[in-house]
This record gives structure tokens, C-alpha cells and sequence, in this order.
């Protein structure tokens, strides 16, 4: 069985730690301040360099930018202090849950406070009979889905990371995962919110209810704000029953490109499955070498796999959707089509697609973009990843969730210069996100923008749209102390 506390990998490919960024206009930690902090949090505010390194980075690329100080509040009013303090002093603070991201949102750029939500991790409320749950930020995200599960109950968003991620990061970055294509992101999901505001205020943003018309919608503009507008505290989330059957199976196409043109014939044809992944050849062979999990037959003319989950609540209902599903693909030239036939071999099958990112990390130096366009689209996606790719000399390794027409780029640095590296890759993306956009997508399907991904958000947004996202930026953050240098 998969553990909730999945060990995932330190990156190998680790360059020296950043300084932070030019730390103007912000106000360097001084004695008074560590004095402040340690006052009011004890042994829950850090300023050991080991402590601080140690909390400097998350999952993004090799990335590390250490803060000046770790605080582990354990409480709301404490946040709230915290928040008021800096919001005085002009202190930056980058609020970070398990630092599972891959768009280096909760990386402390400009050094200050990393205020680390692992504290939180209570579920506070499971109520069975409205289908909702309220939990604190730092509960890891599959032990809430276990805690409901139990219940009969379902949270359906599964983000890869989701045996060591935070619930808080899930709805700061708005994550998905393999169950978005049938169920929704994380949005869908998030009903109420408790924040703290970075002038220290503490506010609900909605109310717990499947409706509300009620004035501008804050809770869905925290959603996915990627920790630069509040710090969420409490979380009140939708649940829905739990289904009782899946059906799992592995589809190997000799031609990457057909297997994309698969997917929305499989939606076309009325069948909408729990998940439709998407693994190019080398996602599964290089996953494959990094968890020595080789059951699985790869030929060598195998180019793509997908992995198809349909489920429910009815069998023999299953068995049509999985019948129908054959009947498309037989117009896709697919080798023999496996059946997972047990839960250890549908459990080795999600855990080597979810294994695919850190697989991916441990192999090379990689950039990773996170394309997403209109299903009907992924095809073509795959087309320009592979031409640009020609172009500038990359390697690509593709894998995701291909029912979303949400494509994972992960780019190898390989061979390539650092010159190449770093001055003509960011042009061949820019080139590709074009691409995508001219597609109808957009440039992050589920990662987030953080710091990444920000310098092509004029890819995504004209002036306008930018400058009314900075003025609500200014309005919640009037001296932009919290996570500065993020998303634009
Ligand atoms: C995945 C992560 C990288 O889908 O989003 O594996
Ligand atoms: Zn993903």
C-alpha cells in the first residue's frame, strides 16, 4: 500500500545556495526582531544556518534561496501577530507548506521569514452529514482523503506528491492531478476560507455552503494566489461519496503522437474516465530505473503509454465504459492492452506514474513546463515540443494528464552548454508557450506561476489584466511584504 509519508528524493543535481535576491526595500532581520520572534514562538523560530538551508528550497528545478528565519506558528493569533509585525517593519514573508512545488512559489527569494505551516496539521471537523470537511493548512493531503475515506467520503484532487504535500499548498496553487479530468481541481472543492490578511486581520472569505452569490467571491480569489495575497488557516472543503470500483488499464502505442490523438476520441465516444495519463516512452523506462519497478513490459517499438482509470459504482457499468473504451482504441494502433488485475498491481502502476517528476530530477539538470491546452489540442502540443525541441537541441521527456490536455515538458539539460542552458532555452520556451497560447492554453495548468514561470505571463495576460492582478496584489499586500517576487 502506498505510504501517506512517501520518502520523496533529495535533488542530486544541487547548485550552491543562492544569496537572495537585492533585498530592497525590505528590512533585514535585526537582533530586535529575532528577540520579537523568539518571544513570541520559543523553540518554534529558527535562525540556525543548518535550519535555515534546510528550509530554503522545495521541489523546484535545483533551486535554494535560505531565509533569514524559519517561524512554525502553531496557531491563527499567532500568524496573525507575526503578519502585523512584519507588516510594520517591512519584513518579507514566504509562507510555505510541505515545499512539494515545482514552481518555486515558496522559495523565501528576498530572504526575511519562511513561516513553515507544518504545524497545522489538524483535521478539525469531518461533517458527514452536509459531505464537508474543515481542516488546517499543514495536513498531509492523503491523510485527509483517508480520514474521509473512512467515512465513505471522497476528496477526490491527488496531486503526485500527495503522500507528503499540504493541503494548504493544494489550494494555493490550485493542484490537480490524475483525478481532475473526471472530478475537478482543488477549486471545485474549496467552499470557505480563514485567512490571515499581511496587515495581520483575520477573516473568513465565504461561507460553508454549495451556493453563495454573496459579493465578490474571495475564497476562489485565494485559490490558487500562490501565498501572495493571505495565509490560509483553515480550509472548509466539499466532499462527495466515494466510489466503490475502479478498472485500470495500460495502453502501449507504438507512435506517441497517436496516443494523444486517443484521448479525446475516448471523451467523443461518452466516457468520461477518473484518469487518462499520458507517458512517453522514456517517462516510464527512466521511472522504471529509478524505482527498480520492472514488472511492466516496455517493447522497444512502445513510443507512449496511457493509463486509463474508469470508476464508479456499478461493475458492470465499468466493464461497458472499459468495452467502449477498446472499441475506440481499436483505431489507434495499440499493442496488447493490459488489465491491472489486483489493487498491488493498480497501486505499482499510480505509483510509477506519480514517480515519473522525481524520476525525472534525479537524471539531469531539467527544467520542467507545465503546457496545458484544450484536450482536442494535446496532439499538436506534442508536435511543437518536439520541432522546438529539434530546433534548440533539447531533449524533452512528456508525461501527464492527458484528459486535461495538461502536458508535463520536462527539458533535459544533457549535453547541453550552459550558454545554451541559459540563454537560449528561455527563448525556445517563450517559443513553445507562443505555441501553446496560439493552441487556446495557457502556461501552467497545475504548478502555478511562483518565480519560474512569472517572466512569461505577458505570454498569458495583456497589460491590462496584468495591472488589475498587481492592484488586487496592492490592495491585500499595500507594502507587498508577503511572498515578494512572485507570479508577476
Ligand atoms: C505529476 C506532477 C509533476 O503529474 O504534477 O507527476
Ligand atoms: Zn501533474
Amino acid at each position: 500500500m502506498y505510504s501517506v509519508t512517501e520518502k520523496r528524493i533529495i535533488p542530486k543535481f544541487v547548485r550552491p545556495i543562492q544569496t537572495t535576491m537585492s533585498a530592497y526595500p525590505f528590512h533585514a532581520i535585526s537582533n530586535t526582531d529575532i528577540q520579537f520572534f523568539s518571544e513570541l514562538l520559543g523553540s518554534n523560530a529558527l535562525f540556525s544556518e543548518e535550519q535555515r538551508v534546510n528550509y530554503g528550497h522545495d521541489e523546484t528545478e535545483d533551486l535554494s534561496f535560505p531565509p533569514s528565519a524559519v517561524l512554525r506558528p502553531e496557531n491563527t493569533e499567532e500568524i496573525s501577530k507575526i503578519m502585523s509585525y512584519c507588516h510594520e517593519h517591512g519584513i518579507p514573508v514566504t509562507p510555505a507548506g510541505a515545499r512539494t512545488g515545482l514552481s518555486g512559489g515558496a522559495l523565501p527569494i528576498h530572504g526575511g521569514i519562511l513561516l513553515s505551516m507544518e504545524k497545522f496539521n489538524r483535521i478539525l471537523h469531518i461533517d458527514e452529514k452536509n459531505h464537508q470537511v474543515t481542516t488546517e493548512p499543514g495536513v498531509i493531503t492523503q491523510v485527509l482523503q483517508n480520514a474521509v475515506k473512512e467515512k465513505g467520503l471522497f476528496y477526490p484532487p491527488d496531486p503526485a506528491s500527495k503522500g507528503s504535500c499540504f493541503i494548504g499548498g493544494n489550494v494555493s496553487e490550485n493542484s490537480g492531478g490524475p483525478k481532475a479530468v473526471k472530478y475537478g481541481v482543488t477549486k471545485d472543492y474549496v467552499l470557505n476560507l480563514e485567512i490571515v490578511l499581511p496587515t495581520g486581520e483575520i477573516i473568513w472569505t465565504g461561507a460553508n455552503v454549495l451556493k453563495n452569490a454573496t459579493g465578490y467571491n474571495l475564497t476562489q480569489l485565494i485559490v490558487g494566489s500562490e501565498g501572495t495575497l493571505s495565509i490560509i488557516t483553515k480550509i472548509v472543503l466539499k466532499l462527495i461519496p466515494h466510489p466503490t470500483h475502479d478498472l485500470l488499464m495500460l495502453v502501449p502505442f507504438f507512435d506517441a503522437q497517436k496516443a494523444c490523438e486517443a484521448v479525446a476520441a475516448i471523451f467523443q465516444a461518452g466516457i468520461t474516465p477518473s484518469g487518462l495519463e499520458f507517458m512517453e516512452r522514456d517517462a516510464l523506462t527512466w521511472t522504471q530505473a529509478f524505482t527498480g519497478e520492472t514488472s511492466i513490459p516496455v517493447a522497444d517499438n512502445h513510443q507512449a503509454h496511457l493509463i486509463i482509470e474508469v470508476d464508479g459504482f456499478d461493475p458492470d457499468q465499468l466493464m461497458q465504459e472499459c468495452e467502449k473504451i477498446l472499441g475506440v482504441l481499436e483505431g489507434f494502433e495499440t499493442d496488447e492492452i493490459l488489465f491491472a488485475d489486483s489493487d498491488a498491481q493498480k497501486n505499482t502502476l499510480w505509483s510509477l506514474r506519480r514517480k515519473a517528476g522525481e524520476a525525472v530530477k534525479a537524471q539531469s539538470i531539467y527544467k520542467e513546463e507545465d503546457t496545458v491546452v484544450p484536450r482536442y489540442a494535446l496532439p499538436q502540443l506534442l508536435f511543437h515540443v518536439k520541432e522546438i525541441g529539434k530546433k534548440y537541441g533539447f531533449h524533452s521527456v512528456c508525461y501527464g494528464h492527458a484528459g486535461d490536455g495538461n502536458l508535463h515538458v520536462n527539458i533535459i539539460k544533457g549535453d547541453l552548454s550552459d550558454e545554451q542552458w541559459n540563454n537560449e532555452l528561455p527563448i525556445a520556451i517563450r517559443e513553445l508557450f507562443t505555441e501553446v497560447i496560439k493552441l487556446g492554453g495557457t502556461i501552467s495548468g497545475e504548478h502555478g506561476i511562483g518565480l519560474v514561470q512569472k517572466s512569461y505571463m505577458d505570454l498569458a495576460f495583456p497589460e491590462v489584466a496584468l495591472e488589475l492582478m498587481r492592484n488586487i496584489k496592492k490592495v491585500f499586500d499595500p507594502k507587498g511584504i508577503l511572498n515578494p517576487g512572485k507570479v508577476f
